[in-house]
């Protein structure tokens, strides 16, 4: 039985783009692995705090050496981790706010990204630790960035793709909504991306 763990992220609940297209991703989802089971962890909704002095403190020190505080301070991490990996895909749908992710979303990639536990030093470099997992992307802009001079201003795709290869985990399918900005364009982009969330479930399929 397969697991899929959605993280919604855009401030917004109704009239949301990310979110409208994660839920057709998991509808075609849900099809596709008809026993599968999603969990759903929505950063809007329920705000995770930044990590603190005694969080980072805590990631650092070695387990026979935690104290109570230490423990208390890494335990929303401990069970964030703990549902993570308990899932076999991740689908992150994150609007583009000021260039980036929105910081709901990197709270929470703080508290998960975390050696030890989701990656690892040896003396060839960091390592991931979740390998046996993969990722779809939804990302999702006010303004067009592909192709124009805009485009290396967009830090979130490479970033998300860049975080999750950190702990190991491969991006399986990437897709990319634009100009939600533009009445006149968005819903025959999103016609397209939907048909590409289509397209890449006849493919795993074949
Ligand atoms: C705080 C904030 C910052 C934003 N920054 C950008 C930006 O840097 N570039 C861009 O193209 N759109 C930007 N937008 C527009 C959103 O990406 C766009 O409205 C998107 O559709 C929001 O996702 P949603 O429809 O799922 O809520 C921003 C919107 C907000 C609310």
């Amino acid at each position: 039985m397969k697991k899929l763990l959605r993280l919604d992220c855009s401030s917004r609940i109704s009239g949301s783009h990310s979110r409208e297209l994660a839920d057709y991703f998991e509808k075609k989802w849900m099809a596709a692995n008809s026993d599968g089971i999603v969990i759903r962890r929505d950063l809007a909704k329920q705000q995770l705090p930044h990590i603190q002095n005694n969080t980072i403190e805590g990631f650092y020190t070695p387990v026979e050496h935690m104290t109570p505080e230490s423990k208390k301070a890494t335990a929303l991490s401990d069970e964030l981790i703990t549902e993570l990996k308990s899932a076999n895909e991740i689908l992150i749908n994150s609007p583009l706010y000021n260039l980036n992710t929105p910081s709901n979303l990197k709270a929470y990639l703080d508290q998960v990204v975390r050696i030890g536990h989701t990656f690892n030093i040896n003396e060839n470099g960091y390592y991931g630790l979740l390998e046996n997992k993969m990722a779809y992307l939804i990302t999702v802009k006010g303004g067009a960035y592909k192709g124009t001079p805009m485009e290396k201003y967009d830090f979130q795709k490479p970033y998300l793709q860049a975080i999750l290869g950190h702990m190991g985990i491969k991006t399986q399918g990437l897709f990319s909504l634009e100009g939600t900005s533009d009445s006149k364009i968005v819903e025959q982009n999103k016609h397209v991306v939907k048909n590409s969330i289509d397209q890449s479930f006849k493919k795993i399929k074949q």
